[in-house]
């Protein structure tokens, strides 16, 4: 995923730079603008964080019509060349892309035989020639032509040398236009913008926007008919903040009043939100989404198949895409993503809605593309959240799953009121109890020092602690980088237990009295072949590293039992001296299959 950002207006350098910062959670392995001046334009652009950009761009540098871009590489190695903006052939045009042009071969194959040469290794360069090839007298006909050309996921802006306007081509990919006087902005994220623009609208897909200098924008279709777009007022809670240090343990510590937040919102949003006619012929549930949403979903999962005798499937986007899974009217799939853009889970989303099930968003991001998609939406409250590893917004996704089944459960008659109130009032002791926990974070960063130098760290739980296993590793690997896996505790000792030896560190979550004696025994095994353990519970083991968790109701565990293990990664990171917020070849959200 690429941030893409484009403005007509005063002072447009240093505002393109101040949204490419903001922008850099969506990919930061190079950068670049595009600045007209006169009837030239100018590209500036760096392999590397926006730092290196910013330190190449002349000082006092103005224009006012700027497009700038942070890449996430998908097609091409990160490099100065692989950068956005590109050039066309002639230099009349210059672009910005996010997304993929699934059919580039075959155009910059057709551009290769037309003598046009190509300066990088990517699919987004296409884009720029062709404008200039299908160039004859008209910009718009030439953005038309090269709009219709193209296939797969793009949002597009183009600055013409000329005429001063920009051009942008949108499908699928996100794009936000915003208005303020006769400033114009486009813009990956709404977050980015609401700063800046009075009013804001969602381009809709297979769309051409055209923003001219004097401040009017007109939406088309790909055939040139106009388009009318809704503008609103941006939601300035949404609006990007700054804080001093790292996103990541911000986010973590933010988890309190965010679960409680997350439970005020599922009820002040009109809770379930589906009538009791639809909740009693629900016989099927899926939960789909990637990774820490999708870690969300086994979790829930584990809880919903305690509560409902129906099928209750958790399913990664991207299987669920190309396998076989079967959708009818009466199957209820939520697709949980905080970004709401991301790309398998919103082909699989258009999956269940061309099968004619009902689909249903948890998201926390309300001006996205998976919002506008589904027949139900669900804000899960937690705010901004932009380290690129995922952690508030994954005990908020549990907190509204949670209450959605516990609405379903009830309604379908399968739990009475006792318990479906109990789960409801058990948020707000909940959040008490990852106070506490968050207080123990000293402690953690002692394990931390002990465990940053394992050769690899597996993580095992039983039931509804296996989820929290495989979210504690994703967490640690995805910012540490150290080598780590997810086990169902009784599965080890068929196979993986060969890998236990001096080195390696076992992270135990084991929150279910029933389960201490088989938890205990897993622990002895690891530690027979010279693991050492650390344990997450409310009970004692005998001779591992302990952090106390306190009891809590057993459908919330798993948003409480995860802390420390968000705690244990980020502290390992740092330790390690890991960027936690951006980490290695990593994007906030994955825009792309
Ligand atoms: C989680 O820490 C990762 N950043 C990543 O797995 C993320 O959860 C996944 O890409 C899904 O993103 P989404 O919730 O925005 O759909």
């Amino acid at each position: 995923m690429c941030g893409i950002f484009g403005m007509i207006g005063n002072s447009a350098v240093g505002q393109t730079l101040t949204a490419l910062k903001r922008l850099e959670y969506r990919g930061y392995d190079s950068a670049g603008i595009a600045v007209k001046t006169g009837n030239e334009i100018s590209i500036y652009k760096q392999a590397g964080r926006m730092e290196q950009l910013q330190a190449i761009v002349p000082n006092g540098l103005d224009s006012t019509t700027v497009i700038g871009h942070t890449r996430w590489a998908t097609h091409g190695e990160v490099s100065t060349a692989n950068a956005h903006p590109f050039f066309s052939f002639n230099k009349r045009f210059a672009i910005v892309h996010n997304g993929i042009i699934e059919n580039y071969q075959s155009l910059k194959n057709e551009l290769t035989l037309r003598g046009i040469s190509f300066a990088s290794q990517t699919d987004s360069e296409t884009v720029a020639h062709l404008v200039e090839a299908n160039y004859k007298d008209d910009v718009f006909e030439a953005v038309k032509i090269t709009a219709k050309s193209l296939e797969g996921s793009f949002a597009i802006v183009i600055t013409d040398t000329v005429d001063g306007n920009l051009y942008a081509i949108k499908n699928k990919s996100p794009l936000v236009v915003g208005v303020d006087g006769q400033n114009v902005y486009f813009c990956s994220d709404i977050r980015c913008l609401s700063q800046y623009a009075a009013k804001v609208a969602q381009t809709p897909d297979n769309t051409i926007v055209v923003a001219e200098k004097n401040g009017k924008v007109t939406f088309y279709d790909f055939d040139g008919n106009t388009l009318p777009v809704k503008f609103f007022e941006p939601d300035k809670t949404e609006d990007f903040v700054h804080v001093d240090g790292d996103f990541m343990l911000k986010e973590i510590l933010e988890v309190p009043e965010k679960i409680r937040r997350s439970k005020r919102g599922y009820f002040e949003s009109g809770g379930l939100n589906l009538s009791a006619k639809v909740v009693h012929r629900i016989k099927r549930i899926y939960f789909i989404g990637c990774g820490t949403a999708y870690n969300s979903g086994l979790q829930v999962a584990s809880s919903a198949r305690e509560m409902l005798d129906i099928d209750v499937v958790p399913v990664i986007a991207s299987e669920f895409i190309y396998d076989r899974y079967p959708v009818d009217s009466d199957t209820l799939a939520f697709f949980i993503s905080q970004s709401g853009e991301t790309a398998d889970t919103i082909r699989a989303a258009e999956k269940v809605a061309s099968m004619g099930g009902i689909t249903y968003a948890v998201t926390n991001t309300q001006t996205s593309t998976l919002r506008y998609l589904c027949n139900r939406v669900k804000n899960i409250y937690a705010d901004g959240e932009y380290a690129v590893a995922s952690t508030k917004a994954y005990n908020c996704q549990l907190i509204t799953l949670t209450l959605l089944i516990n609405d379903i459960a009830y309604l379908k008659g399968s739990i009475d009121e006792v318990t479906h109130t109990k789960i409801i009032d058990s948020v707000d002791s909940l959040s008490i109890a990852i106070e506490t926990v968050l207080n123990c974070g000293y402690s953690i960063s002692k394990i931390a020092d002990e465990i940053k130098d394992s050769s690899s760290v597996f993580f095992l739980g039983r039931t509804r602690d296996y989820p929290t296993a495989e979210e504690g590793s994703l967490k640690l690997k995805e910012i540490s980088y150290i080598h780590s896996e997810a086990y169902p505790a009784g599965e080890l000792k068929h196979g993986t237990l060969a890998l236990m030896e001096e080195g390696v560190t076992v992270v135990a979550i084991a929150t279910d009295s029933a389960l201490i004696d088989k938890m205990a025994s897993s622990i002895a095994e690891v530690k027979a072949r010279g693991a050492r353990v650390i344990c997450v519970s409310p009970y004692s083991f005998e001779d591992v590293t302990s952090i106390k968790v306190p009891v809590v109701n057993r459908y919330l565990f798993g948003a409480l039992s995860v802390v420390p293990l968000q705690l244990l990664a980020y502290y390992v990171a740092k330790r390690l001296g890991r960027d936690v917020d951006k980490p290695r070849n990593l994007a906030k959200s994955v825009t792309v299959e």
